[in-house]
């Protein structure tokens, strides 16, 4: 079986996919599993940009390094590239759906449809608001990433 490949996808890509690519990479490093792990963003304002400070911050102190990420813009491609393609909120999971090709094999989600009781709920976006809101999105986005690996590992379940 090839490589499984997830790419998280929030608004600008520099809080909560970014986030979600920390989570991620940790819980599968922990599980000895390899995943390729990418994130984007439906918009295009922080192109090459850092993950936010705040963001940084929050990952660095539950010992995840995401300062080398780089934000992007998700793109045709990655319809054909990933197995998954996980949606922080539903309003970028509708932008994924109107932007994906016709004959796309990635599978979209919510990162909230891998945690059980949160099927179709939005990890809320903490951009505008204070530090605090990043250590909630932190525990949002590792329970999702939890309940991911679990279904990547275990697709019967
Ligand atoms: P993200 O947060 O989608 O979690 O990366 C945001 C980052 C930037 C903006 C909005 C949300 N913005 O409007 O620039």
């Amino acid at each position: 079986m090839s490589t499984p490949s997830v790419l998280f996808v929030c608004l600008g890509n520099i809080c909560r996919s970014p986030l979600a690519e920390g989570a991620l990479r940790a819980v599968a490093a922990r599980a000895g599993v390899t995943i390729l792990i990418d994130s984007a963003g439906t918009g295009n304002w922080h192109v090459g940009d850092a993950p936010d400070p705040r963001a940084q911050a929050v990952a660095a102190r539950h010992g995840v390094d995401i300062s080398a990420l780089r934000a992007r813009q998700v793109r045709a491609e990655d319809f054909h590239r990933f197995d998954h393609i996980v949606a922080m909120d539903r309003d970028n999971l509708a932008e994924l759906r109107r932007l994906a090709p016709a004959d796309a094999p990635a599978r979209l989600s919510l990162m909230l449809d891998h945690v059980p009781g949160r099927k179709g709920k939005s990890v809320a976006d903490p951009y505008f608001g204070d530090a605090s809101g990043f250590g909630a999105t932190w525990e949002e986005v590792l329970a999702g990433a939890e309940g991911l690996l679990d279904r990547i590992t275990q697709p019967r379940r």
